[in-house]
């Protein structure tokens, strides 16, 4: 099967500020990940993950550089459309540390949530929650609310939304840190058989270097640059 590209990025940079406070943080990095993977972001606190996955999710506006979701060139030294909150809504995932779950809504209503906002008809939104829910073994919860769940549960729910929009690339930023090594494997694990089966990919920022041998690819932040181990 050909190799289709997921994300591109050619000559990123990234900085905040102005005179006294200047901070260069990304300074040309240029990489392409391909659908199916399951990429690792390891870098030390403050080099810069955070603002390179919130870059790529169309959150945070890189200072210049060339970027592709897909085969559709998104950004050239500036946004290439007048809503870069649409193609965030319609072509990425997110997973955060915390789940962010919304506790006054049920499980189902959680992962339709950005579906609906798309205009997807009620129906069909919540016949593939549920296809999902399913999929992550949690259906049963699906009229219950967040605080009924356990933690890894919850973490499973939100990497179920994450996929509702059935996105082009899913940022995960430590997905796992709320959670005991056992847990972590198996959600790592999990997000591993998603690249492969949705054909997605997926980058995961982690502090931990017990996930790393479930990834297809460790990507650093050296230098303000990326590189590959
Ligand atoms: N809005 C902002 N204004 C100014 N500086 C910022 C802003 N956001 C991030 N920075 C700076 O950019 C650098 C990278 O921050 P970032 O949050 O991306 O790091 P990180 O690698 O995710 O760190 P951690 O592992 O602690 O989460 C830091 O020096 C931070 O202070
Ligand atoms: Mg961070």
């Amino acid at each position: 099967m050909k190799k289709e590209q997921s994300i591109r990025i050619e000559n990123l940079t990234k900085s905040f500020g102005s005179g006294d406070s200047f901070v260069s943080v990304i300074d040309g990095a240029s990489f392409t990940i391909n659908k199916g993977e399951l990429v690792a972001l390891v870098a030390p606190s403050g080099a810069g993950k955070t603002t390179l996955l919130m870059m790529i999710g169309c959150v945070v506006d890189p200072t210049s550089g060339q970027f592709w979701l897909g085969e559709e060139k998104v950004y050239n030294n500036r946004w290439l459309t007048n809503n870069s909150r649409q193609i965030r809504r319609e072509k990425i995932g997110f997973i955060f540390q915390a789940h962010y779950l919304i506790p006054f809504l049920n499980v189902l209503e959680n992962v339709t949530l950005v579906p609906q906002t798309n205009k997807i008809p009620t129906k069909e939104a919540n016949a593939h929650a549920m296809e999902l829910l399913k999929y992550f073994d949690i259906a049963e919860k699906a009229y219950n609310k967040p605080s009924q769940l356990s933690g890894g549960q919850n973490q499973r729910v939100a990497i179920a939304r994450a996929l509702a929009n059935n996105p082009q690339i899913i940022l995960a930023d430590e997905p796992t840190a709320a959670l005991d090594t056992e847990r972590s494997i198996s959600v790592v694990k999990m997000l591993k058989k998603i690249a492969a089966e949705q054909n997605v990919a997926i980058i995961m920022v982690t502090h931990d270097e017990r996930m790393l041998k479930y990834c297809d690819r460790v990507m650093k932040i050296e230098a303000k640059k990326i590189v590959f181990e």
